[in-house]
Protein backbone atom coordinates (compact mmCIF):
# COMPACT_ATOMS: atom_id res chain seq x y z
CA UNK A 1 0.00 0.00 0.00
CA UNK A 2 0.98 3.43 -0.75
CA UNK A 3 0.14 6.92 -0.23
CA UNK A 4 0.98 10.67 0.37
CA UNK A 5 0.21 11.20 3.79
CA UNK A 6 -0.66 8.50 6.05
CA UNK A 7 -2.71 9.35 9.03
CA UNK A 8 -3.21 7.89 12.25
CA UNK A 9 -6.67 8.54 13.79
CA UNK A 10 -10.37 8.94 12.44
CA UNK A 11 -11.01 11.94 14.93
CA UNK A 12 -11.70 15.14 13.99
CA UNK A 13 -8.08 16.03 13.51
CA UNK A 14 -7.73 12.85 11.28
CA UNK A 15 -11.17 13.53 9.46
CA UNK A 16 -10.56 17.07 8.51
CA UNK A 17 -7.46 16.56 7.59
CA UNK A 18 -7.94 14.01 5.19
CA UNK A 19 -10.69 16.10 3.75
CA UNK A 20 -9.12 19.07 3.12
CA UNK A 21 -6.09 17.40 1.34
CA UNK A 22 -8.60 15.27 -1.07
CA UNK A 23 -9.74 18.44 -1.80
CA UNK A 24 -6.21 20.26 -2.69
CA UNK A 25 -5.53 16.54 -4.48
CA UNK A 26 -3.32 15.18 -2.27
CA UNK A 27 -4.02 10.87 -1.77
CA UNK A 28 -4.06 10.04 1.81
CA UNK A 29 -5.36 7.05 4.10
CA UNK A 30 -6.74 6.95 7.83
CA UNK A 31 -6.07 4.42 10.00
CA UNK A 32 -8.30 3.53 12.93
CA UNK A 33 -8.57 1.15 15.62
CA UNK A 34 -12.02 2.02 16.97
CA UNK A 35 -15.16 1.26 14.40
CA UNK A 36 -16.97 3.12 12.34
CA UNK A 37 -20.58 2.95 14.56
CA UNK A 38 -17.93 3.76 18.14
CA UNK A 39 -17.11 6.54 16.46
CA UNK A 40 -19.89 7.77 15.14
CA UNK A 41 -22.10 7.68 18.54
CA UNK A 42 -19.17 8.64 20.93
CA UNK A 43 -20.84 11.51 23.09
CA UNK A 44 -17.57 14.49 23.57
CA UNK A 45 -17.40 18.48 22.68
CA UNK A 46 -19.98 20.50 21.90
CA UNK A 47 -19.50 23.99 20.74
CA UNK A 48 -17.63 25.08 17.49
CA UNK A 49 -16.34 28.28 17.34
CA UNK A 50 -17.44 30.41 14.27
CA UNK A 51 -13.75 29.83 12.32
CA UNK A 52 -14.25 25.68 12.83
CA UNK A 53 -17.79 26.28 11.77
CA UNK A 54 -17.15 28.42 8.92
CA UNK A 55 -14.23 25.60 7.99
CA UNK A 56 -16.88 22.60 7.75
CA UNK A 57 -19.25 24.84 5.60
CA UNK A 58 -16.16 25.93 2.90
CA UNK A 59 -15.17 22.42 2.71
CA UNK A 60 -18.61 21.25 2.01
CA UNK A 61 -19.65 19.40 5.32
CA UNK A 62 -21.48 22.10 6.63
CA UNK A 63 -25.18 21.40 5.67
CA UNK A 64 -26.48 19.88 8.42
CA UNK A 65 -24.45 21.62 10.80
CA UNK A 66 -26.36 25.02 9.47
CA UNK A 67 -29.75 23.21 9.66
CA UNK A 68 -29.38 21.32 13.01
CA UNK A 69 -26.93 23.21 14.44
CA UNK A 70 -28.27 26.20 17.11
CA UNK A 71 -26.53 29.41 16.72
CA UNK A 72 -25.30 31.08 20.02
CA UNK A 73 -24.96 34.75 20.75
CA UNK A 74 -23.51 34.76 23.96
CA UNK A 75 -23.49 32.36 27.27
CA UNK A 76 -24.32 33.44 30.79
CA UNK A 77 -21.97 33.18 34.23
CA UNK A 78 -23.42 33.02 37.52
CA UNK A 79 -21.77 33.40 40.01
CA UNK A 80 -23.07 35.00 43.84
CA UNK A 81 -26.62 33.82 43.58
CA UNK A 82 -26.73 35.89 39.97
CA UNK A 83 -26.64 35.69 35.86
CA UNK A 84 -24.98 38.04 33.49
CA UNK A 85 -24.89 37.46 30.49
CA UNK A 86 -21.65 37.86 27.67
CA UNK A 87 -23.06 39.07 24.21
CA UNK A 88 -20.57 37.89 22.08
CA UNK A 89 -22.35 39.52 18.65
CA UNK A 90 -21.90 42.66 20.83
CA UNK A 91 -18.45 42.13 21.88
CA UNK A 92 -16.97 40.48 18.59
CA UNK A 93 -18.53 42.35 16.29
CA UNK A 94 -21.48 40.02 15.71
CA UNK A 95 -19.48 37.08 15.81
CA UNK A 96 -21.29 33.96 17.68
CA UNK A 97 -20.63 29.72 18.25
CA UNK A 98 -22.81 26.95 16.91
CA UNK A 99 -23.40 24.17 19.36
CA UNK A 100 -23.28 21.11 17.02
CA UNK A 101 -22.36 18.04 18.44
CA UNK A 102 -18.63 16.76 17.80
CA UNK A 103 -20.28 12.80 16.50
CA UNK A 104 -22.39 14.75 14.73
CA UNK A 105 -18.92 16.43 13.00
CA UNK A 106 -17.85 13.37 12.72
CA UNK A 107 -20.58 11.42 10.84
CA UNK A 108 -20.87 14.34 8.05
CA UNK A 109 -16.88 14.14 7.38
CA UNK A 110 -16.75 10.14 7.21
CA UNK A 111 -19.95 10.46 4.67
CA UNK A 112 -18.33 12.95 2.39
CA UNK A 113 -15.26 10.87 2.85
CA UNK A 114 -16.51 7.79 1.56
CA UNK A 115 -18.70 9.73 -0.86
CA UNK A 116 -15.03 10.86 -2.52
CA UNK A 117 -13.27 7.37 -2.29
CA UNK A 118 -11.60 8.22 0.48
CA UNK A 119 -9.63 5.39 2.47
CA UNK A 120 -10.70 4.83 5.96
CA UNK A 121 -9.62 1.20 7.60
CA UNK A 122 -11.35 1.15 10.47
CA UNK A 123 -10.86 -1.52 13.19
CA UNK A 124 -7.48 -1.55 12.45
CA UNK A 125 -4.91 -3.22 15.32
CA UNK A 126 -1.64 -3.05 16.09
CA UNK A 127 -0.58 -0.26 14.89
CA UNK A 128 2.91 1.08 14.36
CA UNK A 129 5.14 4.14 12.59
CA UNK A 130 8.32 4.11 11.28
CA UNK A 131 11.41 5.84 9.54
CA UNK A 132 10.02 9.20 10.02
CA UNK A 133 12.88 10.82 11.26
CA UNK A 134 14.77 11.32 8.08
CA UNK A 135 13.91 7.91 5.54
CA UNK A 136 10.82 6.61 4.17
CA UNK A 137 7.95 6.82 6.55
CA UNK A 138 5.76 4.12 6.92
CA UNK A 139 2.96 2.46 8.88
CA UNK A 140 2.58 -1.59 9.88
CA UNK A 141 -1.07 -2.45 11.26
CA UNK A 142 -3.31 -5.24 10.53
CA UNK A 143 -6.65 -4.90 9.13
CA UNK A 144 -10.08 -6.12 10.41
CA UNK A 145 -9.45 -9.40 8.48
CA UNK A 146 -6.26 -10.19 10.21
CA UNK A 147 -4.28 -8.97 6.84
CA UNK A 148 -0.91 -7.73 7.86
CA UNK A 149 -0.23 -4.47 5.90
CA UNK A 150 2.49 -2.08 5.65
CA UNK A 151 1.47 1.64 4.42
CA UNK A 152 4.65 3.44 2.57
CA UNK A 153 3.97 7.34 2.24
CA UNK A 154 5.50 10.71 2.70
CA UNK A 155 4.38 11.57 5.74
CA UNK A 156 2.63 10.46 8.68
CA UNK A 157 -0.09 12.82 10.49
CA UNK A 158 -0.12 11.81 13.90
CA UNK A 159 -4.13 12.44 14.89
CA UNK A 160 -4.35 9.33 17.08
CA UNK A 161 -5.47 11.66 20.32
CA UNK A 162 -3.64 11.63 23.46
CA UNK A 163 -3.68 8.04 24.04
CA UNK A 164 -2.24 7.49 20.49
CA UNK A 165 1.19 6.00 19.27
CA UNK A 166 2.17 8.52 17.17
CA UNK A 167 3.49 11.02 20.39
CA UNK A 168 5.03 8.19 22.06
CA UNK A 169 7.28 6.80 18.96
CA UNK A 170 9.33 10.12 18.51
CA UNK A 171 13.14 9.54 20.27
CA UNK A 172 12.94 10.11 23.78
CA UNK A 173 14.74 13.93 24.57
CA UNK A 174 13.54 15.29 20.96
CA UNK A 175 10.25 16.77 22.87
CA UNK A 176 8.97 19.37 25.81
CA UNK A 177 6.05 17.80 28.08
CA UNK A 178 3.98 20.75 30.01
CA UNK A 179 1.44 19.46 31.94
CA UNK A 180 -0.85 20.09 34.57
CA UNK A 181 -3.75 18.01 36.31
CA UNK A 182 -6.31 19.19 38.06
CA UNK A 183 -7.89 18.22 41.37
CA UNK A 184 -11.10 17.74 39.86
CA UNK A 185 -12.97 15.97 37.19
CA UNK A 186 -16.92 16.70 34.86
CA UNK A 187 -19.44 14.32 35.60
CA UNK A 188 -21.37 14.88 32.52
CA UNK A 189 -25.09 13.92 31.42
CA UNK A 190 -27.09 13.71 27.98
CA UNK A 191 -30.64 14.22 29.10
CA UNK A 192 -33.97 13.52 27.37
CA UNK A 193 -35.18 16.98 28.69
CA UNK A 194 -35.42 20.33 26.88
CA UNK A 195 -32.82 22.73 27.54
CA UNK A 196 -34.36 24.89 30.73
CA UNK A 197 -32.40 28.08 29.30
CA UNK A 198 -31.79 29.10 25.82
CA UNK A 199 -27.95 29.81 26.18
CA UNK A 200 -25.38 27.99 28.00
CA UNK A 201 -25.03 28.77 31.78
CA UNK A 202 -21.48 28.43 33.45
CA UNK A 203 -22.22 27.98 36.90
CA UNK A 204 -19.57 28.92 40.08
CA UNK A 205 -21.00 27.87 43.09
CA UNK A 206 -20.04 27.00 46.74
CA UNK A 207 -20.75 23.32 46.14
CA UNK A 208 -18.50 23.88 42.91
CA UNK A 209 -19.01 24.23 39.03
CA UNK A 210 -21.73 23.36 37.01
CA UNK A 211 -22.63 23.63 33.29
CA UNK A 212 -25.76 23.59 31.59
CA UNK A 213 -25.43 23.08 27.68
CA UNK A 214 -27.52 21.12 25.21
CA UNK A 215 -28.01 19.32 22.11
CA UNK A 216 -30.68 19.68 20.74
CA UNK A 217 -34.19 21.51 21.27
CA UNK A 218 -35.04 18.35 22.93
CA UNK A 219 -31.40 17.16 24.77
CA UNK A 220 -30.08 18.74 27.43
CA UNK A 221 -25.74 18.71 27.82
CA UNK A 222 -24.78 18.88 31.60
CA UNK A 223 -22.28 18.68 33.63
CA UNK A 224 -21.01 18.97 37.56
CA UNK A 225 -17.65 18.91 39.04
CA UNK A 226 -16.45 16.02 40.63
CA UNK A 227 -13.95 14.53 42.52
CA UNK A 228 -11.59 13.67 39.48
CA UNK A 229 -11.49 9.30 40.28
CA UNK A 230 -15.20 9.64 41.33
CA UNK A 231 -17.11 6.28 40.35
CA UNK A 232 -19.97 6.48 38.72
CA UNK A 233 -21.84 4.52 40.66
CA UNK A 234 -21.14 7.06 43.41
CA UNK A 235 -23.72 9.38 41.05
CA UNK A 236 -26.92 7.81 41.00
CA UNK A 237 -29.75 10.13 38.94
CA UNK A 238 -31.28 11.66 42.01
CA UNK A 239 -27.81 12.60 43.47
CA UNK A 240 -26.86 14.30 40.05
CA UNK A 241 -30.50 16.15 39.60
CA UNK A 242 -30.12 17.53 43.07
CA UNK A 243 -26.59 19.16 42.65
CA UNK A 244 -27.46 20.53 39.05
CA UNK A 245 -30.61 22.13 40.85
CA UNK A 246 -28.18 23.26 44.14
CA UNK A 247 -25.93 24.72 41.65
CA UNK A 248 -27.42 25.85 38.90
CA UNK A 249 -30.59 27.08 39.97
CA UNK A 250 -30.89 31.03 41.54
CA UNK A 251 -33.79 32.56 43.95
CA UNK A 252 -35.58 34.30 40.69
CA UNK A 253 -37.62 31.34 40.21
CA UNK A 254 -35.42 29.67 36.97
CA UNK A 255 -36.38 25.80 37.36
CA UNK A 256 -33.82 23.18 35.95
CA UNK A 257 -36.56 21.12 33.92
CA UNK A 258 -35.23 17.26 34.24
CA UNK A 259 -35.40 13.92 32.32
CA UNK A 260 -34.42 10.92 31.46
CA UNK A 261 -30.72 10.27 32.05
CA UNK A 262 -29.69 8.79 28.68
CA UNK A 263 -25.75 8.53 29.23
CA UNK A 264 -23.40 9.99 31.66
CA UNK A 265 -19.83 9.62 32.21
CA UNK A 266 -16.69 11.51 34.36
CA UNK A 267 -13.38 13.01 32.23
CA UNK A 268 -10.51 13.98 34.05
CA UNK A 269 -9.22 17.50 33.29
CA UNK A 270 -6.00 18.60 32.42
CA UNK A 271 -3.59 21.15 30.61
CA UNK A 272 -0.60 19.28 27.97
CA UNK A 273 1.25 20.35 25.41
CA UNK A 274 4.46 19.03 24.03
CA UNK A 275 6.73 20.77 21.67
CA UNK A 276 7.55 21.00 18.77
CA UNK A 277 4.57 18.95 17.00
CA UNK A 278 6.85 17.52 14.36
CA UNK A 279 9.55 15.39 14.24
CA UNK A 280 11.13 14.59 10.67
CA UNK A 281 8.52 13.60 8.59
CA UNK A 282 6.05 12.86 11.47
CA UNK A 283 3.77 15.64 12.47
CA UNK A 284 1.27 15.91 15.30
CA UNK A 285 -2.30 17.48 15.23
CA UNK A 286 -4.99 17.66 17.88
CA UNK A 287 -5.25 15.87 21.45
CA UNK A 288 -2.08 13.81 20.21
CA UNK A 289 -0.30 16.90 20.94
CA UNK A 290 -2.64 19.09 23.60
CA UNK A 291 -5.13 18.44 25.82
CA UNK A 292 -7.08 21.78 27.14
CA UNK A 293 -9.53 21.38 30.14
CA UNK A 294 -13.37 21.37 28.51
CA UNK A 295 -14.04 25.07 30.08
CA UNK A 296 -13.19 27.17 27.07
CA UNK A 297 -15.07 24.42 24.98
CA UNK A 298 -11.51 24.43 22.88
CA UNK A 299 -10.60 20.79 22.07
CA UNK A 300 -12.44 20.26 19.05
CA UNK A 301 -11.42 23.56 17.85
CA UNK A 302 -8.22 23.52 17.95
CA UNK A 303 -7.78 20.43 16.83
CA UNK A 304 -9.30 21.74 13.63
CA UNK A 305 -6.97 24.94 13.30
CA UNK A 306 -3.90 22.76 13.88
CA UNK A 307 -5.21 20.32 10.71
CA UNK A 308 -6.42 23.61 8.99
CA UNK A 309 -2.72 24.73 8.96
CA UNK A 310 -1.13 21.50 8.59
CA UNK A 311 -3.00 20.72 5.17
CA UNK A 312 -2.05 24.00 3.65
CA UNK A 313 1.38 23.35 4.12
CA UNK A 314 1.27 19.85 2.94
CA UNK A 315 -0.64 21.52 -0.21
CA UNK A 316 2.05 23.85 -0.23
CA UNK A 317 4.77 21.33 -0.36
CA UNK A 318 2.82 19.17 -3.13
CA UNK A 319 2.54 22.29 -5.61
CA UNK A 320 5.76 23.90 -5.29
CA UNK A 321 7.99 21.58 -3.45
CA UNK A 322 8.23 24.41 -1.13
CA UNK A 323 9.25 22.86 2.51
CA UNK A 324 8.83 25.95 4.53
CA UNK A 325 5.50 26.06 5.41
CA UNK A 326 6.05 22.30 6.88
CA UNK A 327 9.18 23.59 9.09
CA UNK A 328 7.03 26.46 10.44
CA UNK A 329 4.01 24.15 11.11
CA UNK A 330 5.19 23.46 14.22
CA UNK A 331 6.01 26.94 15.78
CA UNK A 332 2.84 28.59 13.84
CA UNK A 333 0.78 25.91 15.72
CA UNK A 334 2.04 26.36 19.03
CA UNK A 335 1.43 30.19 19.65
CA UNK A 336 -2.40 29.34 19.29
CA UNK A 337 -2.14 26.28 21.17
CA UNK A 338 -0.54 27.97 23.99
CA UNK A 339 -3.26 31.31 23.52
CA UNK A 340 -6.00 29.14 23.87
CA UNK A 341 -3.99 26.75 26.98
CA UNK A 342 -4.21 30.11 28.83
CA UNK A 343 -7.86 30.87 27.80
CA UNK A 344 -8.77 27.15 28.92
CA UNK A 345 -6.78 27.36 32.08
CA UNK A 346 -8.57 30.70 33.16
CA UNK A 347 -12.03 30.08 32.61
CA UNK A 348 -11.27 27.01 34.30
CA UNK A 349 -9.29 28.23 37.51
CA UNK A 350 -12.15 31.07 37.88
CA UNK A 351 -14.94 28.94 37.86
CA UNK A 352 -14.49 25.68 39.65
CA UNK A 353 -13.77 25.05 43.59
CA UNK A 354 -10.63 24.05 44.72
CA UNK A 355 -9.99 22.57 47.63
CA UNK A 356 -6.93 24.02 48.40
CA UNK A 357 -8.38 27.47 48.15
CA UNK A 358 -8.90 29.54 51.23
CA UNK A 359 -11.08 32.40 51.63
CA UNK A 360 -8.49 34.50 49.80
CA UNK A 361 -8.70 33.05 46.69
CA UNK A 362 -12.28 32.32 46.89
CA UNK A 363 -12.84 36.11 46.69
CA UNK A 364 -10.16 37.20 44.22
CA UNK A 365 -12.18 34.08 42.30
CA UNK A 366 -15.44 36.12 42.44
CA UNK A 367 -14.20 39.41 42.14
CA UNK A 368 -12.71 37.97 38.67
CA UNK A 369 -16.43 36.85 37.74
CA UNK A 370 -17.47 40.47 39.22
CA UNK A 371 -14.80 42.10 36.75
CA UNK A 372 -15.26 40.12 33.70
CA UNK A 373 -18.95 40.68 33.66
CA UNK A 374 -18.69 44.31 35.07
CA UNK A 375 -16.11 46.09 32.84
CA UNK A 376 -16.69 46.05 28.68
CA UNK A 377 -12.78 45.22 28.27
CA UNK A 378 -13.41 41.97 30.50
CA UNK A 379 -16.30 40.54 28.90
CA UNK A 380 -14.40 41.73 25.71
CA UNK A 381 -11.46 39.40 26.15
CA UNK A 382 -13.49 36.69 27.36
CA UNK A 383 -16.36 36.54 23.81
CA UNK A 384 -13.10 36.99 21.58
CA UNK A 385 -11.54 33.95 22.75
CA UNK A 386 -14.42 31.71 23.33
CA UNK A 387 -15.84 32.54 20.03
CA UNK A 388 -12.06 31.58 18.48
CA UNK A 389 -9.15 33.70 17.67
CA UNK A 390 -8.41 34.89 13.99
CA UNK A 391 -6.42 32.26 12.30
CA UNK A 392 -3.90 34.60 10.98
P1 LIG B 1 -9.61 12.20 19.11
O1 LIG B 1 -10.98 12.70 18.95
O2 LIG B 1 -9.22 11.58 20.40
O3 LIG B 1 -9.36 11.18 17.93
C1 LIG B 1 -8.26 10.31 17.89
C2 LIG B 1 -8.65 9.05 17.18
O4 LIG B 1 -7.50 8.22 17.06
C3 LIG B 1 -9.68 8.23 17.97
O5 LIG B 1 -10.79 7.94 17.15
C4 LIG B 1 -8.92 7.01 18.42
O6 LIG B 1 -9.74 5.86 18.48
C5 LIG B 1 -7.86 6.89 17.34
N1 LIG B 1 -6.66 6.16 17.77
C6 LIG B 1 -6.06 6.18 18.98
N2 LIG B 1 -4.98 5.37 18.97
C7 LIG B 1 -4.89 4.86 17.72
C8 LIG B 1 -3.98 3.98 17.10
N3 LIG B 1 -2.96 3.45 17.77
N4 LIG B 1 -4.17 3.65 15.81
C9 LIG B 1 -5.22 4.19 15.12
N5 LIG B 1 -6.11 5.03 15.66
C10 LIG B 1 -5.95 5.37 16.94
N6 LIG B 1 -13.80 18.97 24.26
C11 LIG B 1 -14.64 19.98 24.41
O7 LIG B 1 -14.37 21.05 23.86
N7 LIG B 1 -15.80 19.81 25.14
C12 LIG B 1 -16.11 18.62 25.73
O8 LIG B 1 -17.14 18.47 26.38
C13 LIG B 1 -15.23 17.55 25.61
N8 LIG B 1 -15.50 16.35 26.17
C14 LIG B 1 -14.59 15.34 26.05
C15 LIG B 1 -14.84 14.11 26.66
C16 LIG B 1 -13.91 13.07 26.57
C17 LIG B 1 -14.20 11.74 27.25
C18 LIG B 1 -12.71 13.27 25.85
C19 LIG B 1 -11.69 12.16 25.74
C20 LIG B 1 -12.49 14.48 25.20
C21 LIG B 1 -13.41 15.54 25.30
N9 LIG B 1 -13.20 16.78 24.69
C22 LIG B 1 -14.06 17.77 24.84
C23 LIG B 1 -12.05 17.04 23.87
C24 LIG B 1 -12.34 16.87 22.37
O9 LIG B 1 -13.31 15.88 22.20
C25 LIG B 1 -11.02 16.56 21.73
O10 LIG B 1 -10.17 17.68 21.89
C26 LIG B 1 -11.12 16.18 20.25
O11 LIG B 1 -11.77 14.96 20.11
C27 LIG B 1 -9.72 16.11 19.64
O12 LIG B 1 -9.77 15.51 18.38
P2 LIG B 1 -8.59 14.60 17.86
O13 LIG B 1 -8.98 14.19 16.49
O14 LIG B 1 -7.31 15.29 18.06
O15 LIG B 1 -8.53 13.35 18.84
C1 LIG C 1 -20.81 20.58 25.74
O1 LIG C 1 -21.90 20.95 25.27
O2 LIG C 1 -20.50 19.39 25.79
C2 LIG C 1 -19.86 21.58 26.26
C3 LIG C 1 -20.15 22.91 26.14
C4 LIG C 1 -19.27 23.87 26.63
C5 LIG C 1 -18.10 23.46 27.24
C6 LIG C 1 -17.80 22.11 27.34
C7 LIG C 1 -18.68 21.16 26.86
O3 LIG C 1 -17.25 24.39 27.74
Amino acid sequence: MRTQVGIVGAGPAGLLLSHILYLNGIDSVILETRSRSYIEERVRAGVLEQGTADLLTEIGVGERMKAQGLVHGGIELQFAGRRHRIDFQDLTGGKSVIVYAQHEVLKDLIKARLATGGQLHFEVSGVSVHDFGNGQPSIRFTTLQGKSEILACDFIAGCDGFHGICRPAVPEGVLRVYDRVYPFGWLGILAEAPPSSQELIYANSERGFALLSMRSQKISRLYVQCPPDDDLAAWPDERIWHELHARLETNNGWKLIEGRVVQKGITGMRSFVVEPMQYGKLFLAGDSAHIVPPTGAKGLNLAAADVRLLARAFTSFYKSGDTAALEQYSEICLRRVWKVQRFSWWMTSMLHRFDGDNPFDQRRQLAELDYVTSSRVGAQSLAENYVGLPFD
